[in-house]
């Protein structure tokens, strides 16, 4: 069974999506870092993430793997285990520009491709339902407000030890869905299928409850 989870960053996919995923048994994979891993290596090559010329030249370094250790997934980069590094605030913003290239959509369709067809998956990203995983049983956007985003980062970031300010974040967010909703390539967009779900007021319990009820509807 597949189950995608598309929506804009900051909804809170990434929590709900893995715990969803434990519940249910089956394998959680977030896509995002497989596009922010590209975004490490080009950022570490000087590169600018948003130029075609730039990036595409580099795509012939890199080897992006996946692995699940002890339940968690890891991503690596060249053999190194980036899973860290690759949650840096420019890192996500390179993310976003390298995930524009036809070319670095086109290199890692295949890999997320083959993940869902060995196993059950709740998969996670911006173009799952409409592209990566069009037969998934149950495809759900999720989304919150951009203001109720920005605030759950930011006490994210500060779970973590980093400062970030609301304003900073609040911007940065609305920058990063503008860019995704409106690449010309594969946006983020809510399937013809899809469910919408607006978390603003749910808890992170609530969204994760939700997602197994519409699961377990479709067999899981
Ligand atoms: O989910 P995330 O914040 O880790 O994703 C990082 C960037 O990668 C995000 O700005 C958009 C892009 N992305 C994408 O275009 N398609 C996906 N399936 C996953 C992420």
């Amino acid at each position: 069974m597949k189950i995608a989870i598309d929506g804009p960053a900051g909804a809170g996919k990434s929590a709900a999506a893995k715990a969803a995923a434990k519940a249910l048994g089956f394998i959680y994979v977030d896509t995002g870092a497989l596009y922010r891993g590209i975004a490490l290596y080009v950022v570490r090559k000087g590169k600018n993430p948003s130029s075609i010329e730039e990036v595409v030249p580099l795509l012939a370094e890199i080897r992006i793997e996946m692995r699940h250790i002890d339940g968690e997934q890891h991503i690596f980069l060249n053999d190194e285990d980036v899973s860290e590094l690759i949650r840096m605030e420019h890192v996500s913003v390179a993310a976003s520009g390298v995930s524009a290239i036809p070319a670095v959509r086109d290199f890692l369709f295949d890999m997320q491709k083959e993940i869902a067809e060995k196993n059950n998956v709740v998969m996670d990203g911006r173009d799952i339902g409409t592209v990566v995983l069009p037969d998934a049983e149950l495809k759900i956007f999720l989304t919150a407000k951009p203001e109720i985003r920005a605030e759950r980062r930011v006490k994210q970031l500060a779970e973590k030890g980093v400062f970030a300010s609301y304003e900073d974040v609040l911007e940065e967010v609305v920058q990063r869905d503008y860019n995704d909703s409106n690449r010309d390539f594969r946006p983020l967009k809510l399937a013809e299928d899809g469910i919408l779900l607006d978390n603003s007021e749910y808890s992170l319990d609530e969204t994760i409850e939700k997602i197994i009820s519409l699961a377990k509807e479709r067999g899981a």
